[in-house]
């Protein structure tokens, strides 16, 4: 891809690489949780070793706010590291920087791994300090960052590093920026966004981008509420954030001049409370009774939301469009999603989604693996839906090869 190397243009045989990754997994009972982000660190780590390269895998865990804080060691991902490298030993030094790290560093043998302890321990790194990355660049002679997820973080081991060393974008790094590159930087038309979740204050940067970017814009979640809200509808009981009806209006108001069209939920699943068994109804978005809440949006605008993606080629998705951890209001999730997943695979969606809940939603929809991509991203990939350059792939951008 344009504008940074990937790991077939970088020196990577027989040296040792530095290798960013975002082991920030989910962890319970001391076992990793959610393994997708290992999972898709792999084709870089394998390449590397195939290239009898020497590999020092460094991330950050957590929050520590530089501090050495037991609990949030990367100790335990070393066997994980191993076990997902089908064996391969992952030595682990418990410093990231200083002279036992470089012991350990140039010590290593070709195809060797060494993961470094968390880089959030010291507090250089989300300082972006210089020292800090050159006690970072000391430990390897190529720079390969595989983090999209950190990308948003102007960090030493993000930004800094790459100005230091010869840098680029591991396989997972290149994937996403491709699949990013394909959703909103030269996108087939009609581009359609769908946009949900909870709340319009946390993205209405997002939502200003979008009406500048896409075709169709298409709101749901308890988002929605505020929109419909700022359009006079008494929405019973629902969340909604009524101080944002101005910015909602604004919006709708805008996205006329950009020829953007936003298409809201013309009905409703409403129910007494979030429970199973509440006596979920659906009713028109003028009809949500005074002791009600709307927990997804209804099945009639569900099914127009599938036609109208029928129409388009690129989808950008990001957040539920109901309460979809509680059956039944992850109907129109799950429908919505079927039909993207399908029109991909017939080949006429190029489909891509992330962002928070995003992922768990497309899984629980049981579609994730046939959208074109599906980010590990939260922070970056919403950061990214703004339209914001972000630190991490500007430095991959602007390094020497
Ligand atoms: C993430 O999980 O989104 C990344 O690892 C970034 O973590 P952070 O929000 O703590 O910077």
């Amino acid at each position: 891809m344009a504008g940074f190397a990937t790991l077939d243009d970088l020196p990577v045989a027989g040296r040792r690489v530095l290798v960013r990754a975002d082991l920030n997994v989910p962890m319970r009972d001391g076992r990793v949780a959610d393994a997708t982000r290992i999972d898709r660190l792999l084709p870089t780590l394998r390449r590397l070793r195939d290239a009898g390269t020497r590999i020092v895998v460094m991330s950050h865990f957590g929050r520590p706010r530089g501090r050495v804080d037991p609990a949030l060691s990367l100790r335990p991902l070393a066997d994980v590291l191993s076990r997902a490298l089908g064996g391969a030993p992952a030595r682990f030094a418990e410093d990231c920087v200083g002279p036992a790290a470089a012991e350990m560093a140039e010590r290593l043998g070709d195809g060797d791994v060494l993961l470094l302890e968390n880089l959030r321990f010291h507090g250089g790194e989300e300082r972006n300090d210089p020292g800090f990355a050159a006690a970072l660049a000391a430990l390897g002679d190529v720079y390969v960052n595989d983090a999209f997820s950190c990308a948003h973080r102007a960090h030493a081991s993000v930004a800094a590093l790459a100005g230091l060393l010869p840098s680029g974008a591991g396989r997972g790094m290149q994937a996403e920026l491709e699949a990013l590159e394909a959703a909103l930087g030269a996108p087939d038309r009609p581009l359609a966004a769908v946009v949900g979740g909870a709340k319009v204050s946390t993205k209405l940067e997002l939502l200003e981008n979008m009406i500048a970017r896409v075709d169709l814009l298409a709101i749901g979640g308890a988002m929605a509420n505020t929109f419909l809200h700022a359009r006079g509808h008494d929405m019973g009981r629902s969340l909604r954030e009524p101080d944002l009806s101005p910015t909602a209006t604004g919006i709708l108001e805008r996205s006329k001049e950009t020829g953007c069209e936003i298409l809201l939920p013309r009905d409703v699943v409403v129910a007494p409370a979030l429970s199973e068994d509440a006596g979920a109804l659906a009713v028109d978005v003028a009809a949500v009774p005074p002791d009600m809440m709307a927990l997804d949006i209804g099945p009639e605008s569900a099914g127009a939301l599938g036609d109208r993606l029928g129409g388009c080629r690129t989808l950008v998705w990001n957040g539920p469009l109901g309460a979809f951890e509680t059956a039944p209001f992850d109907s129109a999730t799950n429908g919505v999603a079927a039909t993207a997943a399908r029109l991909t695979r017939d080949g006429s969606l190029l489909s891509v989604a992330g962002g928070g809940d995003t992922v768990a939603a497309l899984a629980h929809a049981g579609v994730a693996e046939d959208f074109t991509y599906v980010s590990t991203a939260g922070g970056a990939f919403l950061e990214w839906m703004e339209g914001k350059t972000l630190p991490g792939v500007a430095a991959l951008t602007d390094a020497r090869r």
